[in-house]
């Protein structure tokens, strides 16, 4: 917690401080047992058996967009409020999102590596080549926050954008803060997205729904020229496929911010030099981290002090 945070958490509450490893489901347990609020972080797994033996637990802050760590029906079931930190975290996301899809298709982690191994001889004529992005279709799945914010800045690099959805259909308005109309997407089934894109990019939240989502099919549906973009949640890729498409070259390379059994990563991905692989900092940087705890606090507080939270997921 930042100590601004803190703050403002202890001129409200009293404050219980983890500051070591995360609490296993017993030990969470036991900390729980005489708490009103929870402030938690997505790596936190918040389960039905926590949630039921805390009797006074009023609100959980997860400090992150996604809240799939947390059982939300056994917290409905208690009246418990459950809210989470989006919109803080989107540009920091979107942004972190553009660094990986740079990256993979100019394979700038790739040549970092070449370099400092000692392997690069020098400039060539068709030394690591790399693809442009104009004219290229950006598909992305999920037109969530993020996900129009990364389609907002695929604007900037001449790309059309494909979206798939749930809740969109036929032509997607993009809209500035003000609103303003400056540009769409189409939105279309996730087989025709995968099949036409030339950068696929996760955005959805995980669920039964999302979970394994880009399977093997999904993967053998992609153009050969085609990278994955993953800066959701790890468990929408089966992970394994993945290595197996990259391995066989059925798509181009993927870039991974999230992983199945964080910080675990398939041992295959790591030896594949198409692929980036970064360690889960979507929201990483020093501004956002402060604010996401900082509205997690500002929920706890209000909530506590018989107010409606801020952010309660939906
Ligand atoms: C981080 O992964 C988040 O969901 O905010």
């Amino acid at each position: 917690m930042p100590s601004v945070v803190m703050q403002r958490l202890e001129d409200s509450c009293d404050v219980d401080l983890n500051e070591g490893a995360d609490l296993t489901e017993d030990q969470l347990i036991a900390r729980l047992r005489d708490k009103q609020g929870l402030v938690s972080v997505f790596t936190n797994q918040v389960t039905r058996r926590a949630i039921e033996s805390a009797p006074q637990l009023r609100v959980i802050a997860n400090v992150a967009v996604g809240y799939n760590n947390i059982d939300l029906q056994a917290a409905r079931e208690r009246g418990i409020v459950v809210t989470n930190t989006p919109d803080v975290l989107t540009e920091a996301t979107a942004n972190l999102t553009w660094a990986l899809i740079l990256d993979i298709t100019r394979r700038v982690s790739e040549g970092d590596r070449l370099v400092r191994r000692g392997g690069w001889k020098g400039w060539t004529f068709n030394f690591m080549l790399g693809s442009d992005l104009a004219g290229k279709q950006l598909g992305v799945v999920g037109m969530g926050r993020i996900g129009r914010a990364v389609a907002r800045r695929a604007q900037a690099f001449d790309m059309r954008i494909a979206c798939f959805s749930p809740r969109a259909s036929g032509r997607v308005s993009l809209l500035d803060d003000e609103g303003t109309e400056f540009g769409s997407a189409e939105s279309m089934p996730l087989d025709r997205l995968l099949a036409t894109s030339d950068v696929v990019t996760l955005h959805c939240p995980l669920t039964d729904e999302t979970r394994h989502l880009i399977n093997q099919t999904a993967l053998a549906r992609m153009k050969r020229s085609a990278y994955l973009i993953n800066a959701a949640r790890g468990p929408v890729v089966d992970e394994a496929a993945l290595a197996w498409a990259l391995k066989s070259r059925l798509i181009a390379g993927a870039a991974l911010d999230v992983y199945e059994r964080e910080p675990e990563v398939q041992q295959e991905l790591l030896a594949l030099e198409n692929v980036v692989l970064s360690p889960h900092l979507g929201s990483s940087t020093t501004e956002t981290r402060v604010a996401m705890a900082d509205l997690a606090a500002l929920n706890v507080i209000a909530v506590l002090t018989g107010q409606a939270a801020v952010t309660p997921v939906p």
